[in-house]
């Protein structure tokens, strides 16, 4: 390949160099484009655009490969815990034992939120949706830490990151026993990381939640698949909120409203209130699926389809064998796992799907896992954002490090009116 693209424009050639990445992946670095020609790259939706250099994740949409800083998710998820995924993605290298211990320290040293912050909590209306709250109380918990705002520093970084990774849980947890009118449960130090998640959620405080190790683990694994994705929706807006240099806790926050879309993270939800329906109607599936091919009332099959992965995304492949054997061993018969397999077996054959290479996503089969764990609808999303924080967080510290970043800040298209006068409102129609 030639080392320069050139670009023709009104009968001018310009060059722009090309840029590969470790897996060779081409791009041409078009950052001089509109001050040699005066034009700017318009792409919708940012398809075709990479927004950064990044070490963290790599991507193959069209083999179905993700890696997390070059380990394979399917190794991630078969060995490893959440909170060694958490430090491999902010550390950029598999903790040893020592580091491991030290760091689930702290977590477990900064896992309870300040008494001060329990009566935020009452400001939210019973109605008000867990994500709402938890972005909310993500950026307030950081009122807690002024010198997160005054200053970046790489040293103090580790127990900001703790921090955040340690109160997501408990946020998250207090939340939902506030949204259902129940007492808040503190964490325990001596459970790790997701078996304290589901005490904190399910507990009482005269009697302990009997943990099943199987659904322990199949918890800590949706977490691991979900700890991050390249620059997806949120993570893009956790970064272009870290380019402003506003602080970690904030950018975080915006990331979970980014996250909540039903188009993004919220799909996770979207997927079974899709699957209730169609069981409720007594439709076996063909009904539904006519209606997506019509575009009735813009009907999607949720939990298919990716911006990335133009085939089976590997974590919707360990989710569904984790979803089959967590079923099988809980003795749990949900019809909606029936409905879901016979809706995928429908789409896999469709041309209209085939044609798109639209397949299932991480979502498709993640939320039938967490109902047979019992967590409620409305805390799906949830669950996914405690799942990306570490990914959130090793994407702020990558910005935050590179001292030639420049605030992120994208160009447009006008398209509206051309120059017009000012009316005063007494000759206005
Ligand atoms: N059901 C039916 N048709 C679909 C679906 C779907 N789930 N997804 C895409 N299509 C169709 C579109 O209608 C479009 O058809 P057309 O070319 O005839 O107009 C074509 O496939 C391409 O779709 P786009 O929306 O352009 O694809 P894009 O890359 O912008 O969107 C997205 C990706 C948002 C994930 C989309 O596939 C979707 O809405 N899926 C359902 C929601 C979902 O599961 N989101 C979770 C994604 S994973 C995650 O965020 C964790």
């Amino acid at each position: 390949m030639s080392k320069m693209a050139k670009i023709d424009i009104d009968g001018k050639s310009y060059e722009f160099p090309y840029i590969t990445g470790t897996e060779n992946e081409k791009g041409i670095d078009i950052s001089t484009l509109r001050a040699k020609t005066g034009c700017i790259a318009y792409d919708e939706g940012y398809a075709n655009t990479g927004s950064c250099k990044s070490a963290i994740t790599y991507i193959d949409g069209e083999k179905g490969i993700l890696r997390y800083r070059g380990i394979p998710i399917e190794e991630l998820a078969e060995k490893a815990s959440f909170v060694e995924v958490a430090y491999l993605l902010i550390m950029n290298k598999l903790p040893n034992g020592t580091e491991l211990r030290r760091f689930s320290d702290l977590l477990t040293r900064n896992e309870m939120i300040h008494e001060d912050m329990k009566v935020h909590f009452e400001g939210f209306p019973s109605t008000a949706h867990p994500m709402a709250i938890l972005s909310a109380m993500i950026n307030a918990a950081g009122c807690f830490y002024p010198e997160l705002v005054h200053s970046y520093s790489e040293e103090s970084f580790e127990i900001q990151a703790a921090r955040l990774i340690a109160q997501v849980r408990t946020i998250a947890a207090f939340s939902y026993r506030k949204s259902r009118g129940l007492p808040i449960i503190y964490p325990k130090p001596f459970y790790r990381y997701t078996a304290n998640f589901l005490h904190m959620m399910f507990s009482e405080p005269y009697q302990d939640y009997e943990m099943d190790p199987e659904a322990i683990r199949a918890l800590d694994m949706i977490f691991i698949l979900h700890a991050d994705h390249e620059q997806n929706c949120s993570t893009s807006t956790v970064r272009m909120v870290a380019s402003s240099h506003a602080n970690l806790f904030a950018s975080a926050a915006a990331g979970v409203c980014a996250l909540w879309g039903p188009r993004h993270g919220g799909a996770n939800q979207a997927v079974i209130e899709m699957l209730q329906n169609i069981y409720k109607s007594g439709d076996d599936g063909t009904a539904f699926m006519e209606a997506v091919k019509n575009r009735q009332e813009g009907k999607r099959l949720m939990g298919f389809g990716h911006r990335v992965y133009k085939n089976y995304d590997p974590r919707a492949k360990i989710i569904k064998q984790t979803c089959n054997d967590l079923l099988r061993n809980l003795h749990v018969d949900d019809p909606l796992l029936d409905i879901a397999q016979r809706l995928e077996d429908k789409a896999l054959n469709d041309p209209y799907f085939i044609e798109r290479k639209l397949y299932p996503n991480v979502d498709f089969y993640s939320g039938i896992i967490m109902r047979a764990i019992g967590i409620p609808l409305e805390m799906f999303t949830v669950i996914f954002a405690i799942g990306r924080m570490p990914g959130w967080i090793a994407n702020y510290k990558e910005v935050r490090e590179d001292l030639k970043g420049r605030i992120y800040r994208p160009r447009q298209i006008y398209v509206g009116s051309p120059l017009s006068e000012y009316t005063p409102i007494k000759d206005r129609n």
